[in-house]
């Protein structure tokens, strides 16, 4: 196996609704959420090594961990232990989602990490062996690898998929600095009345919307119960939702724990107007465009034999 490399392309995601109920034993929350990858992805090469070694490159790469303790790190581990396998890789992981960001771009390393690892020592495990050492690296890494729209339960990895047509326009602005998903859930946690909480649920109407490929008619259901926390923690949140209200965008809501913002237009072009807005306004640190849906974790090239 000496030579080969194997490279893995996963996407970041947004939550086009996200419900929360209290959280139970374990300190996790009960969710119903929609999740859609998106055209921004993490890129790993993996490349046969003595021991499981990494390097980060990309644009997001501060604070990002290239020990034992990155995602990536810990998934090829997983894999090596629950195959038995006696093997090392080198990851190179290459970062295009913005780091903390509520875009899932650590959980899209490790599915990229799981696959590539799976590819590159042949042990063959089948999409739902690795979708279960998935649900164990992370809450959202188990989206990252099937990708698509999909609709999650549980802590968010228990997935089905979503009957979904078309194409939706995004217009992500992206904050210069990350937020913490427990400290998000945290003051979710605070802000809840006893006994307040509902069970989570999806609404049809949404259901219905994501078939009839209408961005339109799915604008007035995104949904995210996490979205006044990550306001009351980052106020300029809620000026930039505001400034997004007065563009031609069907709606916006900050995606998962946040701070990233996700406006849906309805074109390619209103989704520019939006960007330049967002720019403009001088309250993100960037403003990008993406669609979605997009495939979940796969094989960029064929493997190469250097
Ligand atoms: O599973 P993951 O490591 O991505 O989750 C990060 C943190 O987010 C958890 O430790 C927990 O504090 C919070 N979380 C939660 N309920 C969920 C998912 C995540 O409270 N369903």
């Amino acid at each position: 196996m000496t030579g080969r490399s194997v490279h893995v392309r996963a996407p970041g995601k947004i939550n086009i609704a996200l419900h929360v109920g209290p959280a139970g034993e374990d300190g996790y929350h009960p969710l119903a959420t929609v999740f859609q990858a998106v055209s921004l992805y993490e890129e790993v090469l993996a490349t046969p090594a003595s021991e499981i070694g990494l390097r980060v490159r990309g644009r997001h790469t501060e604070g990002v961990p290239t020990d034992e303790s990155n995602l990536a790190w810990r998934a090829a581990a997983l894999l090596a232990e629950a195959t038995g396998i006696d093997a090392g890789v080198h990851l190179e992981v290459t970062k295009g989602v913005p780091t903390a960001g509520g875009m899932a771009g650590g959980s899209a390393d490790a599915a990229a990490t799981l696959l590539a690892c799976d590819l590159l020592w042949g042990t063959g495990l089948s999409r739902d062996e690795l979708g279960h050492l998935a649900a164990e690296l992370g809450a959202d890494v188990p989206f990252a690898l099937t990708g698509s729209t999909a609709v999650g339960v549980g802590r968010g990895d228990l997935l089905s998929p979503a009957l979904c047509r078309g194409t939706y326009w995004w217009v992500l602005a992206l904050s210069e600095e990350g937020m913490s998903t427990p400290t998000v859930f945290g003051e979710w946690d605070g802000m809840q009345r006893v006994g307040g909480a509902r069970e989570p649920t999806i609404a049809p109407e949404l259901m219905q919307a994501l078939l009839a490929a209408d961005a339109a008619a799915l604008a007035p259901h995104l949904h995210n119960d996490l979205q006044p926390a990550a306001v009351r923690l980052r106020p300029e949140l809620g000026e930039l939702l505001d400034v997004i209200g007065h563009t031609c965008a069907l709606g916006a809501i900050v995606s998962g724990s946040g701070p990233t913002i996700a406006a849906l237009a309805d074109n390619p072009g209103d989704a520019a107007d939006i960007a330049a807005a967002v720019t403009a306004s001088g309250l993100a640190a960037e403003a990008v465009v993406v669609s979605g849906p997009v495939p979940g974790a796969r094989l960029v090239e064929p493997i190469r034999s250097d």
